[in-house]
């Protein structure tokens, strides 16, 4: 099973109506919890890498990603998250990423196109499938929260537009949702009827980024343990099974690993002040992470989905 295309896990999730979760990772530690989740869920998964992960993990990162998603019982896609330049992908691509995402969603719509065309040509020509983005989230893509600005969020007749121009495999759609911990005030507003239209031009796979719950009790918890997290707000659990239904597959999840991993550390660290073994608090933080990735799969409806699982 193991190390597929991105569009091979994608594109079977489109076509029988699941959702599956692409969790960015960025050491040892999230990637065995992302791992050993999806082999306990019996789901497919996307195990993402950043610029700024990849930077961080430095060479051996990337390689122990890969020998892990080769190794596991599920189909696992390692993919470049927000990939900013035709160097960077290619760079991805030659480490043996099998998904890239090249987002030029701030440059003009011709910019945009002509840049994915190329990372499609070299990506394609050996097997690796690409994301691509159009509209612009808000949070870490604008710095400030804009999700019910219509300028900025995905054009249905745009996006159709630019996915047969570009040859891209599936497309990231600015529906509402934003990056990081603080989506919005109450429950963030997401245009579902805006992924509908857009599912209706396209065959693609949709992808939501910024999709992280933000869990109310994982935030209780932080703070009880001396965090300082306010206004925190994610995307309800209704709005993703609602838009999976719609077409989204593939549904990123960052801030989600982070809360869980910090949450647990500090309770380490705040109920047994004499610990200083580092495997005795990483080791929960793992298992507080995993926890979170396998109730996403069960919102997802990812679970379960790789016995019998077909490339799409
Ligand atoms: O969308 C962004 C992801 O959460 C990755 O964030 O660039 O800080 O690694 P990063
Ligand atoms: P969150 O910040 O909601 O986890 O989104 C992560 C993401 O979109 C990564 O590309
Ligand atoms: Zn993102």
């Amino acid at each position: 099973m193991a190390l597929v295309p991105g569009r091979d896990i994608l594109a079977a999730a489109r076509r029988d109506q699941y959702g599956v979760g692409a969790f960015n990772t960025n050491d040892m530690e999230i990637t065995q919890a992302i791992v050993e989740a999806a082999e306990a869920k019996r789901s497919p998964v996307l195990i993402a890498l950043s610029e700024g992960g990849l930077k961080y993990g430095g060479a051996e990162l990337p390689k122990l990603v890969i020998d892990m998603a080769r190794e596991a019982s599920v189909p696992v896609a390692v993919h470049l998250d927000h990939g900013s330049s035709y160097a960077s992908c290619l760079r991805a691509i030659r480490l043996g990423f099998t998904s890239v995402m090249i987002d030029k969603s701030h440059e003009e719509e011709d910019v945009n196109v002509r840049e994915t065309a190329r990372v499609v040509e070299a990506a394609h020509a050996v097997g690796v499938t690409v994301e691509a983005e159009i509209g612009r989230l808000g949070g870490v893509e604008e710095h400030v929260v804009v999700a019910e600005e219509d300028a900025i969020l995905t054009k249905p007749d745009e996006a159709q537009r630019f996915m047969e121009a570009s040859g891209a495999d599936y497309l990231a759609v600015a529906i509402g949702t934003s990056h990081g911990a603080n989506k919005g005030t109450g429950r963030p507003y997401i245009d579902h009827a805006r992924i509908r239209d857009i599912a209706s031009r396209l065959p693609h796979p949709l992808v939501m980024h910024g999709a992280s719950g933000v869990p109310e009790d994982l935030v209780r918890r932080l703070n009880a343990a001396g965090g300082e997290l306010a206004d925190a707000s994610g995307i309800h659990e209704d709005d993703v099974r609602q838009a999976v239904t719609e077409g989204i597959a593939k549904i990123n999840t960052d801030t989600d690993l982070r809360l869980a991993f910090t949450t647990r550390v500090r309770e380490v660290l705040r109920d047994d002040p004499t610990q200083f073994d580092p495997r005795k608090i990483l080791g929960p933080a793992r298992d507080e992470m995993r926890a979170v990735v396998e109730a996403r799969m069960d919102v997802f409806g990812s679970t379960g989905r790789a016995d019998g699982w077909t490339a799409g």
